[in-house]
């Protein structure tokens, strides 16, 4: 079953605040985004807007977000209610989407993660494709597709778990444990191998993939004892992917 954020989003905005949500995953993240100046950006599964709104500070000309979950966008509304920053929210499943302008960057952290079968990661990159220029960026962070989870509960320290019904296999769910001052919070996500990543975005146009190994901000190393990242470094739970929009126009036989 497809984790609903309706019925947990505003405790997985809680979630947000464990400090290698800030250290690392956002440091990796922003930092791959870069500088937005004078751009327009998509943000997918933008969730309650966590990154969203971060997006008009890097210089993000015009941001939108977008979300399959109905509750995760009404607290991404709220807040651009109460802080406005010309942010436009819309509900839509990223596997069949359809947005009436062309971006220069997609954001999008944790969608492709939810894709339980080839054919879903599929449908993300085309959709993801379809609303980038000729030329533009696809910036994403998800699950690790190489993470090992036999050292799922070695993130514990960090105030996370990783757990998996067995051996590694296309699809398998496997679950994310969050835990948080009031208890747990668990969301539940799909494995696909590296190479179907590669070859999805490839066939829906994309060219020049890296990924990119989550990186530990100046303030992250400061804040903690020598060591204390080194499991999320050297067995990143998360990764960083990157890619541009071919400009080529497919040859007409
Ligand atoms: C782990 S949350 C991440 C939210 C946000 N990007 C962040 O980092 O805080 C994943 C989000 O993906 C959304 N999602 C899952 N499947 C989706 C789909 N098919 N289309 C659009 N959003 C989807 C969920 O509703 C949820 O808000």
């Amino acid at each position: 079953m497809p984790t609903d954020y309706d019925g947990i989003a505003a405790r997985y905005q809680t979630a947000k605040h464990h400090a290698w949500r800030t250290y690392v995953e956002a440091y990796t993240f922003l930092g791959m985004l870069g500088d937005l100046s004078g751009q327009a950006v998509v943000d997918l599964a933008c969730g309650e807007g966590h990154y969203t709104r971060m997006l008009p500070s890097l210089g993000a000309a015009r941001v939108v977000g977008v979300d399959l979950s109905g509750g995760m966008i009404a607290l991404a509304r709220a807040q651009e209610a109460e802080h406005p920053l010309g942010i436009e929210y819309v509900v839509q499943d990223c596997r069949t989407l359809q947005l009436s302008q062309t971006f220069d960057v997609v954001a999008a952290a944790y969608l492709l993660n939810y894709a339980a079968t080839r054919e879903e990661l599929d449908k993300f990159c085309a959709s993801v494709a379809r609303c980038l220029k000729p030329g533009g960026r696809f910036v994403t962070i998800n699950s690790n597709p190489d993470i090992d989870f036999a050292n799922g509960s070695s993130y514990l320290k960090y105030g996370l778990e990783a757990r998996a019904p067995g051996d590694k296999r296309p699809g398998m769910p496997f679950t994310w444990t969050f835990h948080l001052d009031d208890g747990p919070v668990e969301v539940e996500n799909y494995y696909l191998p590296a190479a179907d990543h590669e070859a999805a975005l490839e066939s829906a146009g994309f060219t020049a993939v890296r990924w990119h190994f989550p990186r530990v901000s100046p303030l992250g190393e400061a804040a903690y004892p020598p060591g204390h990242w080194r499991e999320f470094v050297e067995h990143p739970p998360v990764i960083g992917i990157e890619c541009i929009k071919s400009c080529e126009v497919p040859k007409r036989t």
